[in-house]
C-alpha cells in the first residue's frame, strides 16, 4: 500500500529527497496527479514505465518550478517564450528541441531531439519541484489504460500497489491534462487539447494548426496523426535479427548468454537480463551505437514480456523508419 501524505514542508522535503534517490512519488498538480520520477536517473524513469505499464515507450513531460529551470533543458524560440511567459505557471506544455547537453535522459523522451517541458500551477508541486534540484519527469499517475486521477486515493487505487509515496494536495482543480502545444516549427501545432484552449492560444501568437486530436489518455492508438511521426528513427538501418551480421555492423546485445560472432562495437542492455536495467539504457546506448560509426545495428532477442513488450514495440518501430 502506498503511504499517502499531507503537504507540509517536512513531507515535502522529505518526498523531494525520495525523488532525488531514484523512487516514485506521485504529486498533484492543477490538471491532474503525477507520476514523479528524477528525469535525470533512466532506472527512475523505467520505473514509472513498469508501474503504468505503458504498452510502449511514451515520451514523458518534464516539470519545473520555473521557465529558467526549463531553459537548461530546451530552446525556446521567441514564440515558444511568449506562450511560457503568458501562461506559466500553468496547465500548458511545450513541446521545445531538445538542448544537445539536456539532463533530461534519453528514455524520459523516448529517443526524440524533443522535449515536453512545463510548470505546474500548484503551490506543492512547484515547493516540491523547486526542492529537486534535477526536473521531475511525471506522467498522470494512472495505469495505463486507465483515467487520470485527480484525487490522491485515485492515484492510490490505481498504482498503490505499484508505488509507496502520495502526496494528497486534495482534489486538483482542472482535471483535465494540460493543452500539449509542438513549438518546433513556424506555426505552432496542438497536439492535446486541454485547458488553453485553440482560441485563447491564436489569441497570442497568431495562427495554430490543430492536429487531429481527442482528449482521453493512455490509449494504446497515437492521440494524432502528428505524434505517429514523433518516433525515434535511428540515422543507421537496425535489424531485429542477428543471424548474418554485416561488415561494419554494430550489436545491441541483451543478457547474460554467449554473445553472437562477429561484431566488433557490442553494448549490452543488461548483461543480467533485467529488463528494467535494458529499458533505462535503451535510447542512450542506440545513440552511442548511430554515432559510433557503424554502418547498422543488429538487435539480440528481448524477452517480450514485462518491459521487454514496450522495448520490442520501440525497436519494431525503429525498424521500420531506420535509414535504409
Ligand atoms: O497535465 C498533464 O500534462 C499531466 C500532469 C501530471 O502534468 N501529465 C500528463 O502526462 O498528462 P502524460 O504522460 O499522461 O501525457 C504526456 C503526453 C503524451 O501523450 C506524450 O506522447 C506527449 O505528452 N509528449 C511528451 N513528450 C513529447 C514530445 N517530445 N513530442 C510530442 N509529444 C510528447
Ligand atoms: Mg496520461
Amino acid at each position: 500500500m502506498a503511504e499517502l501524505l499531507l503537504p507540509s514542508s517536512t513531507t515535502i522535503a522529505l518526498l523531494a529527497d525520495k525523488l532525488k534517490q531514484g523512487m516514485l512519488v506521485a504529486f498533484p498538480t492543477e490538471t491532474v496527479y503525477g507520476l514523479g520520477a528524477d528525469a535525470t536517473n533512466r532506472q527512475a524513469v523505467a520505473a514509472i514505465y513498469q508501474a503504468k505499464g505503458r504498452p510502449t515507450f511514451n515520451p514523458l513531460i518534464a516539470h519545473y518550478p520555473s521557465l529558467e529551470a526549463a531553459q537548461a533543458d530546451a530552446h525556446f524560440s521567441p514564440q515558444a517564450l511568449a506562450l511560457a511567459h503568458a501562461f506559466w505557471p500553468g496547465p500548458l506544455t511545450l513541446v521545445l528541441p531538445k538542448k544537445p547537453g539536456s539532463r533530461v535522459c534519453g528514455l524520459a523522451t523516448a529517443g526524440l531531439d524533443t522535449i515536453a517541458v512545463r510548470v505546474p500551477a500548484h503551490p506543492v508541486a512547484l515547493e516540491l519541484l523547486r526542492m529537486c534540484t534535477t526536473p521531475i519527469v511525471a506522467p498522470s499517475a494512472n495505469p495505463s489504460g486507465f483515467l487520470s486521477p485527480v484525487t490522491a486515493q485515485q492515484v492510490e487505487k490505481g498504482l498503490g500497489t505499484k508505488i509507496n509515496w502520495i502526496l494528497d494536495g486534495g482534489k486538483t482543480t482542472q482535471g483535465l491534462e494540460s493543452t500539449i502545444v509542438d513549438v518546433t516549427t513556424d506555426i505552432p501545432t496542438i497536439l492535446r487539447h486541454g485547458p488553453i484552449t485553440h482560441a485563447i492560444l491564436e489569441a497570442l501568437v497568431g495562427t495554430v494548426h490543430t492536429a487531429d486530436t481527442h482528449t482521453s489518455t493512455d490509449t494504446k492508438t497515437p492521440k494524432s496523426p502528428g505524434m505517429l511521426l514523433h518516433h525515434y528513427a535511428p540515422r543507421c538501418p537496425l535489424r531485429l535479427t542477428i543471424d548474418n551480421p554485416k561488415p561494419g555492423e554494430a550489436l545491441l546485445a541483451f543478457g547474460p548468454g554467449l554473445l553472437p560472432l562477429g561484431f566488433d562495437t557490442i553494448l549490452n542492455l543488461s548483461p543480467t537480463g533485467d529488463l528494467v536495467e535494458a529499458a533505462a539504457n535503451l535510447f542512450d546506448y542506440l545513440h552511442q551505437l548511430e554515432d559510433s560509426g557503424a554502418t547498422g545495428i543488429a538487435v539480440m532477442p528481448i524477452p517480450q514480456i514485462g518491459l521487454g513488450a514496450a522495448i520490442h514495440d520501440k525497436l519494431s518501430r525503429a525498424q521500420l523508419f531506420s535509414t535504409k
